[in-house]
């Protein structure tokens, strides 16, 4: 595996792939790389000629900066799980090297709405934070895909946004969540929760489900107040928000049937962390 630190040289690198008429599937990510980055490299090995994998810890796009400095922080383990899963080239750039000193990197990208609801509204300047690293980070490594998982589902609608406002010619591909085997979402965060805490958190998974299983028998409100009280009870879990929106707009809808495909969304204080998962509907 290539290693890249400084932008100037991977970007040598990929004008010769380039030339060579090779194409590239690009996973970027924060790194404390888990089993649901692996499955998102698994796609982008599928994809394309050669994978190209990214870690940086963006510090644009933290609204709480204890949540920046407590972020896992991995590389060397990272390192060698990447080689042993074979990817081709890992980006690790210092925050210099992506936002060199002076320059100007576009943050404002006109997201239709699609950043106000839900993380956006509870998370203010994060998505802005994001669409800067991700467009900066497109502009170095030009890939012909982009490979997302679903479990930033939010995330995910804002990059294909992100995509279509600047033309870009790459593609998005958009990967199922990988959970723990009792329903957990994978996540980077889990390594900071204790042992009682992590015994808690699947009641997020357990609780989407059941939301997910009361279509046609109850009303949408009533069952999302009866889902925040489950979610709650116990002391441990704290929900931020539980909203059912529009799968396309991201728009909250308040019935059932406000719109064909729907996905529910929520993040929840557990501890030290705050956890996100959804389901689609
Ligand atoms: O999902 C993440 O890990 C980050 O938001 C991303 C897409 C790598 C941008 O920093």
């Amino acid at each position: 595996m290539y290693i890249f630190r400084k932008t100037a040289d991977l970007e040598r690198y990929l004008k010769r792939q380039k030339e060579n008429g090779l194409k590239s599937a690009f996973v970027p990510t924060m790194g404390a790389l888990h089993e649901g980055h692996f499955s998102l490299l698994a796609i982008a090995q599928e994809e394309s000629d050669f994978s190209i994998v990214s870690i940086f810890v963006n510090p644009t796009q933290f609204d709480d900066k204890k949540d920046l400095e407590k972020y896992p922080r991995k590389d060397e383990e990272d390192i060698r799980a990447l080689v042993t899963r074979g990817c081709d080239v890992l980006y690790l750039p210092s925050p210099e090297e992506v936002y060199p000193p002076d320059s100007h990197i576009k943050s404002d990208f006109d997201l239709g709405g699609l950043d106000r609801p839900m993380e956006g509204a509870h998370r203010p300047g994060h998505f802005n934070g994001v669409v800067q690293v991700v467009n900066r980070l497109l502009e170095i490594v030009q890939p012909s895909s982009i490979i997302m998982g679903q479990k930033d589902y939010q995330q995910a609608a804002i990059i294909r946004r992100l995509l279509e406002v600047t033309e870009s010619e790459t593609e998005l591909v958009v990967a199922p969540i990988i959970r723990e085997e009792d329903g957990l979402a994978m996540s980077s965060r889990n390594v900071r929760l204790s042992e009682s805490e992590r015994k808690v958190a699947p009641k997020i998974q357990e609780t989407l489900q059941w939301v997910k299983a009361q279509k046609g028998k109850k009303p949408l409100e009533l069952v999302l107040k009866e889902a925040v009280a489950k979610i709650n009870e116990g002391n441990q879990l704290r929900v931020d928000y539980l909203e059912m929106a529009n799968a396309q707009s991201l728009e909250v809808v308040k019935n059932w049937e406000d719109s064909e495909a729907l996905v529910l969304c929520t993040a929840v204080h557990l501890g030290p962390v705050r956890l996100i998962d959804n389901v689609l509907i």
